[in-house]
This record gives C-alpha cells, structure tokens and sequence, in this order.
C-alpha cells in the first residue's frame, strides 16, 4: 500500500508561511503521498499552490451539520469547496479542547464522507490510560465508537497517536506502536472485513526525520501524521524520504 505522510500545521504561521511552505512541498517524494493540513482560512490558498502536484490538502476539522446556525464552524462541504480532499477528525487536541467525543467524532465523520472529504480519524491513550494498561483497550473503543459504515471503502484513514506523545519528544517504543497497529488492524477487520486490510493506518506524535525510518519499517504501519517536523519543508520531506522503498 502507497504510504501517506500528512502534516498537520495546528495553529502555526500566516498566509505568506503556509503558501511558502506548499510550494517547497510542491516536488513531492517519490512512492509516497503527502497530504497538508493548514488552518481552515488558508486551505484555500494552499490548495491552489497544490494544484497539479503531489501534494493534498485536508482540514483539520469540521461541523457535522450541512448547514446552520452554527456561529464559527466550517461544514464538510465547505472544506471540500475550498479545494481540500481530506480532513482530520477526532484529534485529541480536539477531544480535550472542545469535549468532543467518539460519538461527535462518528458523526463528522459521517458528514466528511457525505461531503466526498476523507476523513483521517485520530485514536490515542492517555499516558494514565498507558500506565494502566489500557492502552489497547481505549484505542479499539474509540475505534468501535468513531468509524461509521462506508469509512472503509470510502479510503478513509486512521492515526494512532498516543497524546502523551503529541509535542513531546517522547515516543512509545517500536514495540509498543506495532503492537497498537496490530490489535487496530485486527479490530476494523473484524468489524468491515477483508477491505480494511489496506485502510492506512499512520502513527503520530513526535515524528522526526531521526525516529522516522524505525517507525516505518513496522507492520501496519502505513504513513504519519506529522505536527512540528511537518512546518518545516526540509524535514517533512526528510521524513517523507524515510519510507522504505
Ligand atoms: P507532533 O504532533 O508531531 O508535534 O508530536 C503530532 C500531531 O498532533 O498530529
């Protein structure tokens, strides 16, 4: 399966930064896709720069209604409008942040794919959760409680970040993110069937150019979804260029 690096630029930079750092992802790596996620006002603008090259472009949220009186929100279809393919859902900066749930997640995960968005959906433990060894157990609720029917064929794609390792510099052990990997395989197999088996399955947090190749070379493990490394073109293609050929 084609592996996919995704950036996820959170609430970093300006215009002027964000189209810089498009076009120096412009060339792309080959065998491999990348995908750019920037704040909701300059999706648009990236997506132009983006245009004819190997680079998508996602949100980093959206509202699971089509339309209303929603006051600050963005719909799946706007995002889809602005040029956008993809959108990450359910990261836990936005579990935390905005109490969203496993059920909020499903149903913008519904409307994302209604609006033909695909979606990356964002499961992950708690370093308490780890300690406790749960780690596994909460991963495959979240899983259960945020895939909707029709995620599996629709391409859609999931990210395994533990949120103790988001922006940290601290990374479970290769050991620990193929064992998560296996028992998320297993789960949506379990639950979709057979076609799962090449769902993408990308690890996150704290992804760099140093750790990167180590994390690739494990099974299951289909991509990242990169934060900081990601602002930075020369590292988000470094990690990109980690993937084993
Ligand atoms: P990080 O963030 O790479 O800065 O740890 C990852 C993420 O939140 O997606």
């Amino acid at each position: 399966m084609r592996p996919l690096i995704a950036g996820n630029w959170k609430m970093h930079g300006n215009l002027r930064e964000a189209v810089r750092l498009a076009e120096g992802l412009r060339e792309g790596v080959d065998g491999v896709d990348l995908l750019v996620c920037p704040p909701f006002v300059h999706l648009h603008p990236v997506a132009v720069v983006a245009l004819g090259s190997r680079v998508a472009v996602g949100a980093q949220d959206c509202h699971a209604a089509g339309k209303g009186a929603h006051t600050g929100d963005v719909s799946a279809a706007m995002v889809r409008d602005t040029g956008a393919t993809h959108v990450i859902l359910g990261h836990s900066e936005r579990r935390q942040n905005h109490a969203e749930t496993d059920a909020s997640v499903m149903a913008k995960t519904e409307a994302a794919l209604a609006a033909g968005l695909i979606p990356v959906v964002c499961v992950g433990e708690t370093e308490a959760e780890r300690l406790a060894g749960r780690a596994e157990a909460v991963v495959t609720e979240q899983l259960a409680g945020s895939i909707p029917y029709g995620f599996i064929t629709a391409g859609g794609i999931v990210a395994y970040e533990p949120v103790w390792a988001i922006g940290t510099g601290r990374t479970p052990t290769e050991e620990e993110v193929a064992a998560i990997h296996a028992t998320m395989r297993h789960a949506l197999v379990e639950s979709f069937g057979p076609a799962a088996r090449t769902t993408r399955l990308l690890y996150g947090g704290s992804v760099k150019p140093g750790n990167a190749a180590g994390i690739f070379a494990l099974e299951h493990v289909d991509g990242a979804l990169v934060g900081g490394a990601s602002l930075v073109a020369a590292d988000f293609l470094a990690i990109a260029r980690a993937v084993p050929e």
